[in-house]
């Protein structure tokens, strides 16, 4: 079967792209292939990289991989199941920084700026997603998104799980990621 076909687009540095569409039409299908969660059997997917490479993220290779994903992440539409039970939120969060090489000292340090940041407590750092809302889960998936600065980020309904006031909650703090990220602390890159 074809879950996604014909689908073409661009998205410039600093554009918001959305993909509207019936349900079942392939949006997020589209969004894990951007990412290569979900391999694309046809197509091209170029990205250009903080370094001004562009990448044909489809032939990338698993180096190639690794270092798209410092670049590209992505926003689950339900942090129930996106985030690990058994691991505490600083781990969660802090994952991607220590398997690139970030020092503990250094990644628990900006794990407390990334709770800061998406409004949740740095003291959090130690408490399971069990023990957080679903607003407050769904923060916790977009810090780990954002947890390396990323220049591209694939939300896949981050807030239709939530109840109307934090879904504003929530669009206003990616807008205001969007625009202090770029100017943030840079995050060694392998
Ligand atoms: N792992 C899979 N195996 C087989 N078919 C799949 C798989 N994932 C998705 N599909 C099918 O591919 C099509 C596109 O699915 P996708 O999840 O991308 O849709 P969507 O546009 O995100 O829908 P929604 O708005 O409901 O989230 C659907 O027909 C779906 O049934
Ligand atoms: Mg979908």
């Amino acid at each position: 079967m074809k879950a996604v076909d014909g689908v073409s687009f661009e998205v410039r540095r600093g554009e918001v792209l959305g993909l509207v569409g019936e349900s079942g039409c392939g949006k997020t299908t589209t969004g894990r292939a951007l990412l290569r969660i979900v391999e694309p059997t046809a197509g091209t997917i170029q990205f250009r990289q903080s370094d001004g490479r562009e990448v044909d993220v489809v032939a990338a290779d698993n180096a190639e991989l690794k270092r798209l994903r410092c670049d590209m992440r992505m926003v689950f539409r339900d942090p129930n199941a996106s985030l690990n039970p058994r691991l505490p939120v600083g781990e969660i969060i802090g994952q991607s920084l220590e398997y690139n090489g970030v020092a503990k000292a250094e990644t628990d340090e900006r794990v407390a700026t990334l709770l800061r940041r998406v409004g949740l407590r740095p003291e959090y750092i130690k408490r399971y997603p069990h023990a957080f809302s679903g607003g407050e889960r769904q923060r916790i998936g977009i810090a780990r998104a954002l947890a390396l600065n990323p220049a591209f980020v694939v939300c896949d309904e981050a807030v239709s799980a939530l109840d109307v006031s934090v879904q504003a909650q929530i669009l206003r703090l990616l807008r205001r990621t969007q625009a202090r990220v770029q100017s943030d602390l840079p995050v060694r890159r392998p």
